[in-house]
């Protein structure tokens, strides 16, 4: 399939890109978190071509974007007050609340669950190619299975071009962690599914009660109810395995240096850390947001290098170092070396 490359610059790109997705075909474009790939949720077989172009697992269900909170009735039966809320709170922008379907949301989108997770993106491209398509666009990200989330047009262009029907360039995403995932519980409790850029302390302030799910910084344990599904599979890995590498600042830093001596081993740490041909940076120290930003790039830098293992600096849980953590802890499949005995 030739893919028709689109840019956001371009006023006539919205029209062409919604058409298509009105039409059943699949479009992939940047929102506010990483790039998305989108398809009609009406229409099963372009949510089933998502599936098949991804290499997804059929029971990790999709999230229906629409462009406003009105819209909320297409795809939702009941809208508890937090959500309510919530969506009032922070939308548009990056989160997403899994709610009760509608009858006519396909099973396909919902793995045959009950709920369908929704979320109104707030970069100006995606909205406007949704205002466009004139339907909710399900959009995971437009990674193939398994893969760091792309975070700009090129990483875009290289998991998907030949596969989809066009692709839009809107440049590089200002969050680049996915959206907070939420499950309302009740009218005065949500729960964290996917941590992300609307951080605990943020939902705290309009949610009474906000419970971060065990399986955000750990593994699932055997025979726990898995509230999304997402949690389960091996997710933002570059090829080569990676290990986290915790401990006191110096003694870390001191590991990472004798590790970076082997050109075969990758070192994932700080802006002005480290420095070498093997060593990439994502962010600095102490801000969470830049390191966001930096995560999934840097994480697919690796695989243009010769290197066989990585070792990474470890961010802070703090604010959105939540969700920073949560997505290296995946890519870590869990791996973390402590290297401060004392
Ligand atoms: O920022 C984002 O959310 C991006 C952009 C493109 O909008 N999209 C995205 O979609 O990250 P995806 O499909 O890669 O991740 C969706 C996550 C998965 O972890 C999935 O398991 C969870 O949301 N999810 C979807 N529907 C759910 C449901 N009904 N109940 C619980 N979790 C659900
Ligand atoms: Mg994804």
């Amino acid at each position: 399939m030739i893919t028709r490359l689109f840019t956001a610059a371009d006023p006539a790109s919205a029209a062409a890109c919604g058409k298509l997705l009105r039409e059943g075909e699949l479009v992939a474009f940047p929102t506010e978190t990483v790039y998305g790939l989108g398809g009609s949720v009406w229409n099963e077989k372009a949510v089933a071509e998502i599936f098949r172009v991804k290499g997804r697992p059929a029971d990790n269900p999709l999230i229906a974007h629409i462009a406003k909170v009105g819209d909320l009735g297409q795809v939702v039966r009941d809208v508890p007050r937090a959500a309510e809320a919530l969506f009032r709170a922070f939308s548009p922008g990056p989160l997403t609340v899994v709610l009760p379907k509608t009858a006519r949301v396909p099973d396909i989108v919902t793995a045959g669950g009950g709920t369908v997770a929704v979320r109104i993106p707030s970069h100006p491209a995606a909205r406007a190619i949704i205002e466009a398509a004139g339907v909710p666009v399900v959009a995971p990200s437009a990674n193939l299975s398994g893969r760091p989330s792309p975070t700009d047009f090129e990483t875009t262009k290289r998991d998907l071009d030949g596969k989809v029907a066009a692709i839009l360039d809107g440049g590089a995403c200002s969050v680049g962690v996915e959206s907070t995932v939420v499950l309302p519980e009740g009218d005065t409790r949500v729960r964290i599914l996917r941590p992300g850029a609307i951080t605990p302390e943020m939902l705290k302030r309009i949610v009474p009660e906000v419970v971060v799910d065990d399986n955000c910084l750990r593994p699932l344990t055997d025979g726990a109810p898995v509230l999304s599904p997402g949690m389960k599979h091996r997710h933002y890995a570059p090829r080569a395995p990676l290990t986290i590498v915790t401990g006191a600042r110096e003694k870390v830093l001191a590991f990472l240096r004798e590790k970076a001596k082997d050109k075969t081993t990758g070192i994932l740490c700080f802006e002005g850390e480290l420095t070498g041909e093997n060593v990439v940076c994502y962010g600095r120290e102490s801000d969470a947001a830049s390191q966001s930003r930096a995560l999934f790039r840097a994480l697919r830098a690796f695989d243009d290098m010769p290197v066989a293992r990585i070792y990474a600096r470890a961010p802070s849980e703090d604010g959105m170092g939540l969700a920073v953590a949560n997505r290296l802890l995946r890519a870590a499949e869990f791996t973390v070396l402590e290297v401060d005995g004392s």
